[in-house]
């Protein structure tokens, strides 16, 4: 029998109180991993009671003491990193390669919000009346509902709960209920880094038992939310309803343009491994490639090329280089979207079906698919696939290219290929994306600079980075008269 794992709920591991559990699943294999908890309300309900109690002990421990933990929590991570990734390969898929980068992405987030617990900077200015001091804090706002998607089972938890808790608030947690053992493995962790109980929470199970009823519960101050564009609207209207701070990051449509003058075998590598990786199912994932018409044919040949020679299996083997979607549902998506393409008039010159053949038949595996003849203004052009498919858009200037960039319902990230310095710059300033890369693909981001998007990929706010405590806390401005009168601000003055 599956091995059973638990919520972690005010510092105890307890099963769902309904006692009802589900199945993770491996995707290559199709074997059950583990039994977790289907939690529902209640559980939910258990958690933010335990956030809710151990809100005042946490705001009061020193800042830097909290980062003290997190730094503890980098060390544990980077010491069991192969361990997680095998983990994470196994319930979610990718490739052991990339399981390690998840991982250490956490690591570099863990040390990352760390320092945070040493600047936690405020700002201080002079008062315009005498004997009066004027600074400005940051405050946490109270417990934080995080939920997230399954393709970065530890990075992405680490970009939300880590500046949540080292500003000083309490967490529940709502891990996908794809990769369940990250969010176990992730309690672990914090639990053996001394973070006290009740602090950080995990509540397993499905959006509609777990993810809303946390968004929807009083006690849950503000909301960060990675996945679809749909459910993200909808916590969007919920949380506006009920006056919470939400911050949410949802799809990408991502492009490189690769322009006449670019170095096409660095392009090709780098499309491939932008709309490849991860199957793709990354948020940054190269979904187009917008390319010079004087290009387009030697372009696609190379991609081509590269998605054919492309090992498929278990992310865990040695040598596999592309593993299985997620899940059922998500082939059923994008096969759906290859009826879709084909009848806008988009045209398959590689892939375009389910893989199948010795390794194979019991996992969710996509061939790795290039479509050519996109129009812009198709639905493969348009919408977020999450799949090994890039769209080829062919383009006469760098003004369509930008154009075409610029015209869809998403905005992460994007990218040129050029070596024209004028080209680059005028890419830098017109693409209106919340990440451009010069000369590299649409992947890759980096802990340490703002991770989001315009349009439909977000709600204005940025993780990581500089910009990481945003979401997570309040500003409280603090005035100290020391005059012993009555001063008047803007009368007494003027
Ligand atoms: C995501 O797909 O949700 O830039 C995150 C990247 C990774 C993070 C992706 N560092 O592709």
């Amino acid at each position: 029998m599956a091995e059973a794992f638990h919520n972690f709920i005010g510092g105890r591991w307890v099963p769902a109180r309904s006692a009802r559990t589900f199945k993770n699943l491996n995707p290559a294999t199709g074997v059950a991993l583990g039994e977790f908890p289907e939690s529902g309300p209640e559980d939910v309900e258990a958690a933010v009671h335990a956030a809710r109690g151990a809100m005042r002990g946490w705001q009061l421990t020193p800042a830097p003491k909290r980062g003290e933990m997190l730094f503890r929590v980098g060390h544990l991570i980077a010491a069991r990193k192969e361990e997680l990734a095998r983990a994470a390969t196994r319930e979610m898929g990718k490739i052991l390669v990339e399981t390690r980068g998840d991982v250490q992405e956490g690591v570099d987030m863990a040390y990352l919000a760390a320092g945070e617990g040493r600047r936690l900077y405020g700002v201080t200015t002079p008062s315009e009346m005498p004997n009066k001091w004027a600074m400005s804090v940051r405050v946490p706002i109270g417990v934080a509902g995080v939920i997230t998607a399954w393709n970065f089972p530890l990075a992405v938890p680490t970009w939300k709960i880590f500046p949540a808790l080292v500003a000083g608030n309490t967490v529940v947690f709502k891990p996908s209920e794809e990769t369940p053992e990250m969010g176990w493995h992730l309690a672990k962790l914090l639990e053996e880094a001394g973070v006290p109980a009740g602090v950080f929470n995990v509540v397993h199970g499905t959006g509609p038992g777990v993810g809303w009823p946390l968004v929807q519960h009083a006690g849950v101050d503000v909301v960060s939310f990675t996945g679809s564009n749909a459910v993200g609207t909808k916590i969007a209207v919920e949380a506006a309803r009920l006056g919470k701070r939400v911050s949410l990051e949802m799809g990408g449509k991502n492009a490189v343009i690769v322009m006449d003058d670019a170095d096409l075998t660095l392009a090709a590598n780098a499309v491939a491994w932008g709309a490849f990786g991860t199957t793709g199912q990354r948020c940054t994932a190269t979904s187009r490639v917008i390319v010079h018409e004087r290009v387009h044919d030697e372009l696609v040949r190379l991609v081509v090329q590269r998605a054919q020679a492309l090992k498929l299996g278990d992310g865990l083997e040695e040598g596999v280089e592309m593993g299985p979607l997620v899940n059922a549902r998500q082939l059923e998506r994008v096969s759906g979207y290859m009826k879709v393409g084909a009848d806008e008039g988009a045209k398959v010159a590689t892939g375009g079906a389910r893989a199948s053949g010795a390794g194979l038949d019991q996992g969710f595996f996509f061939q790795p698919t290039v479509l050519t003849d996109v129009r812009s203004d198709m639905r493969v052009a348009q919408e977020e696939i999450f799949g090994p498919v890039v769209s080829f858009v062919r383009v006469k200037s760098l003004a369509d290219a930008v154009e075409v960039n610029n015209g869809t319902p998403f905005g992460l990230s994007s990218s040129i290929f050029t070596g024209n310095v004028n080209a680059a710059f005028t890419a830098m300033r017109d693409l209106t994306t919340g990440i451009v890369y010069v000369n590299h693909g649409t992947t890759g981001a980096e802990t340490h600079l703002p991770f989001g998007g315009t349009r439909g990929t977000g709600n204005g706010h940025r993780e990581a980075g500089h910009t990481m405590l945003d979401a997570f806390t309040e500003w409280k401005s603090v005035y100290v008269d020391f005059s012993g009168k009555v001063q008047r601000a803007q009368i007494d003055n003027n």
